[in-house]
């Protein structure tokens, strides 16, 4: 079977075997069945570059459903099944009034892979919200709840990339959401920027995620028209020592604190400061309106696309003596 629909970047790679499971009996079913190194586990594919044939057992997770599942005047906590697509699931807690995932709008992917790097936009992350996800062990079928703690968030990561990778697969996730007195988080400058082109000066949830929409509409590429992963690499933590040298000689880097000894770096900047933005090999390419977002043209292998993050790692190094780590999982 192909995988091109089942991974933004859409990359031509097959699969050995594919199953979906839509339940979780399914699901412990094929686990029961498969030895865990035959498996291959696939979400929303948004976060993965394939530069190969899976010989393997591809298990796509299409659990479906969501439900409130205790609520008071101020706040519900609403879980979610892991197949369900991120976004629509944004939307449809939006409708219902529920505040908490508007800066996350439009984000590619399912809600079952949203807590493995801890999602995040203009201001927040999935951590700022997130209640448990439950999820079933591969090797002993054994279902184990994990708190907030358990976790381990931290920028893109947790310890579901970290100590457990590759050992559970998350089923659903819940979310503590607001009812009312909404935290509103209009500090990113981008979305103060929305606001005020529209005028808006009192803004709810539904305008902030307006304008989340039309920021990432107009910077990021859709990945049904344009195979992309997203920021392909992670922003770099740099020491104050290294930025004030850089500053010297870009006094207008951008940069956001970490702590008093380190700095976050855009690597959208660097990149195209380094002079790639825009910059394509075939059809990969690193996109031109956003640097961090490198992209499918058309028939790119994946082998292309890690060609040219090399090529990218490699110039950024050169220039700026930063060495920037992809974000994406690459297979
Ligand atoms: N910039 C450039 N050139 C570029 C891109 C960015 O100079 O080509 C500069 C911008 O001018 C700005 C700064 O870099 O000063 C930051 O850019 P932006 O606001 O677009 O955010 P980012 O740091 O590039 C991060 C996340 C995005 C998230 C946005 C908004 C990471 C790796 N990426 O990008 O997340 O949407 O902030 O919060 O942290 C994703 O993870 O897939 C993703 C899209």
């Amino acid at each position: 079977a192909s995988l091109k629909e089942y991974n933004t970047f859409g990359i031509d790679v097959r699969a050995r075997r594919f199953i979906s499971v839509s339940s979780v009996e399914d699901l412990k079913e094929v686990l029961a069945q498969t030895y865990a190194s035959e498996l291959f586990i696939l979400g929303g594919g948004s976060n993965m570059l394939l530069t190969k044939n899976i010989e393997k057992t591809v298990l796509h997770i299409d659990l479906k459903g969501k439900e409130i599942i205790s609520q008071n005047e101020d706040e519900v906590l609403v879980k979610a099944s892991a197949g369900e697509n991120w976004h629509e699931f944004v939307l449809w807690t939006l409708a219902q009034g529920f505040g908490g995932l508007e800066n996350l709008s439009l984000i590619p992917g399912n809600v079952g892979t949203a807590p493995i790097q801890n999602i995040g936009a203009y201001g927040v992350e999935l951590k700022d919200v997130f209640e448990e996800c439950e999820a079933i062990s591969i090797q002993t079928l054994e279902q184990k709840t994990f708190s907030k703690n358990l976790c381990e968030f931290d920028y893109r990561n947790s310890v579901f990339k970290n100590k457990l990778k590759g050992q559970f697969i998350i089923t659903s996730v819940t979310f503590r959401l607001t009812k009312k007195n909404h935290i509103l988080r209009t500090s990113y400058g981008a979305i103060k920027n929305a606001l005020d082109e529209r005028n808006i000066k009192l803004a709810g949830v539904k305008e902030i995620s307006d304008a989340v929409i039309s920021i990432r509409k107009a910077k990021l590429p859709n990945p049904k028209l344009l195979g992309n992963s997203g920021s392909f690499f992670k922003n770099p933590v740099i020491p104050v020592k290294h930025f004030e040298k850089l500053q010297q000689e870009y006094p207008e880097i951008p940069s956001y604190p970490v702590s008093t000894r380190e700095v976050k770096i855009p690597a959208g900047w660097l990149i195209e400061k380094a002079g790639l933005k825009g910059y394509r090999e075939g059809d990969a390419g690193v996109h031109k309106d956003q640097a961090l977002v490198l992209v499918n043209y058309g028939t790119a292998t994946g082998t292309e696309i890690l060609q040219l993050s090399n090529k990218v790692q490699e110039t950024v190094e050169d220039r700026f003596k930063i060495r920037l780590e992809p974000e994406v999982n690459i297979f």
